[in-house]
């Protein structure tokens, strides 16, 4: 028996476990070609992005499908600008947390309740605006935690600022230097965007339901969390920073044989190097050539278990991804690893929003289906003759 949908179901249906190869719509966002190494947000090369473009600049390109004017340009950088503020109660959230609270979780809650204060994200003809609300109080969110965490203090944001450049003056209390602002952003441009990965999914099962854009974003903080997506960053920092001193190939094959994995290799779409990690390993190569000396050991160790790894992984289509060199690069920036996931999730938050904003523009519920093998007709016994 077909349904309507052309979907069986009467016949044991193919299942394709972690969803891996399953097409659920069409989309003209991002192209990932996994097989070349190359990733395209609206058709532009990301090795061209980061080198000519910035975030806020992406950030328009990923909500309107093309690249701003200069009066576009200045008005969406003034908008993301007059959003920064964040309301006293979430402030008082993020100091009220316990110490030791991971900051993805803080980074849920604070979102969540962004939400729902906002109304005017009620208005789903203007979804566009409620995206640049999320892009800009995200990142005040981050640098807020990351500095109440820090310092107990709370920095106001600086509308003079540029995005990047206001989220580390936040997270710092103090403004960094072009150059520094100039990596950051470069950092952000290259995790904005990534097709229909796993947060991304679970942003747009959420829209799905008709829910709205701050649930759908906050699916997707929480499904970010995890070490197999962008928790993996700082899982590969660790990983990198337990390696130092020691010989590469034999604490690679020491990983190996105990059935672990290599934190920041592997990729479901990519079986070669990511372009992302291609970028942000040369960006971490000029970086260190001015740096002190804990960062540049950090540096140096991760160029030699990548060397080691990819000679046991490499043909087995194992590749660093966008995770593996991002440690050492936020750790020269000077932010602290409990924080790089929450500056992932900043850094996505014009993909997700864009992805949210594209399904609902032709909106179906998500509901897969589970193939059944359990029994059927089991004969109810009461609790006492169990
Ligand atoms: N180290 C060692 N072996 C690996 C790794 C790795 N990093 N990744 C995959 N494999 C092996 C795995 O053990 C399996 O081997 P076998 O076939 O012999 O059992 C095979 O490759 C296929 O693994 P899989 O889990 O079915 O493949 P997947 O497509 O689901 O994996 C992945 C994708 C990202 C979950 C995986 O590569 C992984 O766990 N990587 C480490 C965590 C990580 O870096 N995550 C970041 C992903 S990219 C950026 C992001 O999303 O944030």
């Amino acid at each position: 028996m077909i349904n309507n949908h052309g979907v069986s179901l009467t016949e044991k249906p193919q299942i394709n476990l972690g969803l891996e190869g399953v097409y659920f719509m069409e989309s003209k966002i991002c192209k990932v070609d996994g097989k070349a190494g190359k990733l395209y947000y609206y058709g532009y090369d990301i090795g061209e992005l980061a080198a000519a473009s910035n975030f806020e600049e992406i950030s328009y390109l990923l909500l309107y499908g093309e690249l701003p004017t200069t009066k576009q340009m200045k008005d969406f950088s003034s908008a993301l600008a007059e959003e920064r503020n964040l309301d006293d109660r979430v402030i008082n959230l993020i100091k009220g947390v316990p110490q030791e609270t991971n900051p993805m979780h803080t980074l849920s809650a604070a979102m969540d309740l962004i939400g729902a204060y906002d109304k005017s994200a009620e208005n789903t003809s203007d979804n566009e605006s409620t995206s640049i609300r999320i892009i800009s109080k995200i990142a005040s969110v981050v640098a807020a935690i990351g500095s109440i965490r820090s310092s107990g203090k709370y920095t106001n944001p600086d509308p003079k600022l540029g995005h990047t450049a206001n989220f580390l003056y936040m997270l710092n209390g103090e403004p960094k230097p072009k150059e520094v602002v100039k990596l950051a952003d470069t950092m952000f441009l290259l995790h904005a965007e990534h097709s229909s990965n796993a947060s991304t999914f679970s942003g747009i099962v959420t829209i799905s339901t008709l829910s709205d854009i701050y649930s759908a974003v906050v699916s997707a903080i929480n499904t970010l969390k995890g070490s197999l997506h962008g928790g993996a960053d700082e899982a590969a920092l660790k990983m990198i920073m337990s390696g130092v001193g020691k010989d590469p190939d034999k604490y690679i094959d020491g990983i190996i044989s105990s059935g672990n994995r290599i934190m920041g290799f592997g990729h479901r779409v990519y079986k070669t190097y990511d372009p992302r990690a291609v970028i942000i390993k040369e960006q971490l190569k000029a970086a260190i050539r001015n740096t002190d000396d804990r960062v540049k050991k950090i540096a140096d160790t991760a160029f030699m278990i990548e060397e080691a790894a990819i000679k046991r992984t490499g043909q087995k289509g194992i590749w660093p991804n966008v995770d593996f060199f991002s440690g050492p690069v936020y750790s020269y920036i000077g932010i602290e690893p409990e924080l790089f996931t929450p500056v992932f999730a900043l850094s996505r938050a014009p993909g997700w929003c864009s992805h949210i904003v594209e399904y609902l523009k032709n909106n179906r519920l998500i509901r897969p289906t589970v193939y059944y093998t359990g029994e059927t007709g089991r004969p109810y016994k009461e609790i006492n003759g169990r």
